[in-house]
């Protein structure tokens, strides 16, 4: 690693903004939020940038570098050896202030997901393998990188058309719990727009808690509304046993 890193950080607000050089000593082991945070210390005081945990724990720390979605503290410098460092806000959301978005949507989105509701009362009685499957939804850490690169949300302004992966996920928590008494079908089939997805996987790709989002969460849940509405069969038992 060199001496110095060119760091590129976007700076500006909803009424537009550019990239600004600063130049930062390198450390060893050094991630991309270390470095903003020297620029912020002795550069820039007034740079704005989300974070809280600095262990890739709490999603806070979301953004764009040389083009894809990461979090800053788990970004390291020694990847980029050689190249300039371009920081800047996640392009899905409005920006706030410089490497700050507003991701309220997304619990917009949350409040109109039905909660787990058991058919039994605690404590649980459940295989193991059913308690595997579901553990990894809860590894999620709302981090929202892969809303941030699912081109339905990004590219074609779908907010209004599809949930977004991290949102499957949450859905498939409470979907494929053997105790959870709700339906969601309809939910996914309509409003939460789960056919929207054409499986392109950037959003497994870029998850920092390597949730196999597409395979796990977003195909199964596809199965599910294509049994309930254009299976044929299904379909002729269903309006003969009125069920
Ligand atoms: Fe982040 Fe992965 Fe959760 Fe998406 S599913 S919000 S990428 S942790
Ligand atoms: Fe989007 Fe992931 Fe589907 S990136 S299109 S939700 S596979
Ligand atoms: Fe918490 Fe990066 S600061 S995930």
């Amino acid at each position: 690693m060199s001496d110095e890193i060119v760091l590129k950080v976007w700076r500006g607000d909803q009424n537009g903004g550019e990239e600004v050089e600063y130049r930062v000593p390198a450390e060893p082991g050094m991630v991309v939020l270390d470095a903003l945070h020297y620029v912020q210390h002795n550069l820039a005081p007034d740079l704005a940038v989300r974070w809280n945990c600095k262990a890739a724990h709490c999603g806070s720390c979301s953004a764009e570098v040389n083009g894809f979605p990461k979090l800053l503290c788990k970004t390291r410098l020694d990847d980029y050896v050689g190249q300039e460092v371009h920081v800047r806000p996640m392009a899905t959301f409005p920006v706030i202030k410089d490497l700050v978005t507003d991701v309220s949507w997304n619990y917009q989105v949350a409040k109109e997901i039905p909660l787990f509701d058991p058919v039994e009362p605690a404590p649980f009685h459940m295989q193991q393998i059913d308690a595997d499957r579901v553990q990894e939804f809860h590894r999620c850490i709302e981090c929202f990188l892969c809303q941030d690169t699912c081109h339905v949300l990004r590219n074609h302004n779908g907010k209004d058309k599809y949930f977004g992966p991290r949102f499957m996920v949450k859905i498939a928590e409470f979907e494929m719990h053997p105790l959870d008494g709700e339906d969601r079908v309809p939910l996914l089939a309509h409003e939460a727009g789960v056919n929207m997805c054409n499986v392109t996987k950037c959003c497994t790709e870029v998850c920092p808690q390597h949730i196999r989002i597409t395979d796990n969460a977003i195909i199964p849940l596809k199965e599910r509304v294509a049994d309930r509405y254009y299976d044929p069969i299904k379909i002729l038992f269903r309006r003969l046993s009125g069920k």
